[in-house]
């Protein structure tokens, strides 16, 4: 079959886009270059594997595990159910985090991030800043294993820590982000979301709030005297999530909303001068 006959089948099943998606990847061009090909004939083994595919994304399986990873920050990132597929708002978080960084802090220093998942957040941060030791953190043992592959794949070194929390924790850092799980548990959710994603990286209690309680509960035994947290947050979450953390000698709180102006990010800063 030809690239375009091939379009034109999985446009029976999908969107057409995603259909050109898809089969962009299996052939490993990009989405002008597919376009320029459509007379050309595709090998069978890729058009047995793409109709394969075309059926998944039917049965609504986000593409992201459909085609096995993702783009975040720049970089490619390989996920499967294991992990929550890494969200455009938390490339914010990223963002944000590496210009405090670079505005507050000397280097070298020592990062965790709790829940790290794909390690899309400690991952990118390991990769675009200098002299910084990096920790992945996350109670999953199938989640770190998607870490450290994307670790491997990215050639990046950093350590892992399977953990609940700061159970297994012995360091002190400087910087401490987090994506935590923060849907309330009777929240209700897209359904492809909560038909796919691990609920163990979705829902975060009666109230979305317990994981930030566990991160405020072992949080001043991990941080260095001067320290930024850095957390991703429920757009309802904000008053919250400040309060958790407001009790903490001299700290500075700001809050930051994502490019669709919702409050999505809790910055939490001690001795430093803002
Ligand atoms: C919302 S996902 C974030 C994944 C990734 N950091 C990202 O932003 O794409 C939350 C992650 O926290 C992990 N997690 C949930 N409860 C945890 C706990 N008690 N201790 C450590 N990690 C936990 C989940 O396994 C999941 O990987």
């Amino acid at each position: 079959m030809t690239i375009e006959e091939l379009i034109c089948y999985g446009k029976k099943y999908v969107h057409k886009t995603q259909a050109e998606m898809l089969l962009a990847t299996l052939l490993n061009v990009n989405s002008l270059e597919l376009l320029l090909k459509l007379d050309e004939q595709v090998d069978s083994k890729i058009v047995a594997d793409y109709k394969k595919k075309i059926m998944l994304l039917q049965e609504n399986k986000p593409i992201q595990y459909v085609i096995g990873n993702v783009n975040f920050y720049g970089n490619i990132f390989e996920v499967n159910e294991n992990v929550l597929i890494p969200r455009f708002e938390t490339e914010e978080l990223v963002e944000n985090t590496i210009k405090f960084i670079n505005k507050y802090f000397p280097y070298p220093i020592d990062i965790i991030d709790l829940g790290t998942g794909s390690g899309a957040i400690g991952l990118t941060l390991k990769k675009k800043l200098n002299q910084v030791n990096v920790t992945l953190l996350d109670i999953s043992k199938e989640a770190l294993n998607v870490a450290k592959k994307n670790a491997e794949n990215l050639q990046l070194k950093v350590q892992f820590i399977e953990s609940d929390m700061w159970q297994n924790v012995t360091g002190k850092y400087d910087v401490i982000i987090s994506n935590p799980p923060y849907i309330r548990n009777d929240e209700k959710i897209e359904d492809i979301v909560y038909d796919n994603e691990p609920h163990l990286a979705l829902f975060g209690g009666d109230d979305g709030l317990s994981l930030y309680r566990q991160i405020r509960i072992g949080l001043l035994n991990h941080v260095k005297d001067k320290f930024l947290l850095a957390l991703e947050i429920g757009d309802e979450q904000k008053e919250d999530v400040i309060k958790i953390f407001s009790d903490i000698e001299n700290v500075q709180i700001i809050c930051k909303k994502d490019l669709s102006r919702r409050d999505r990010m809790i910055f939490v800063f001690r001795n430093i001068d803002i």
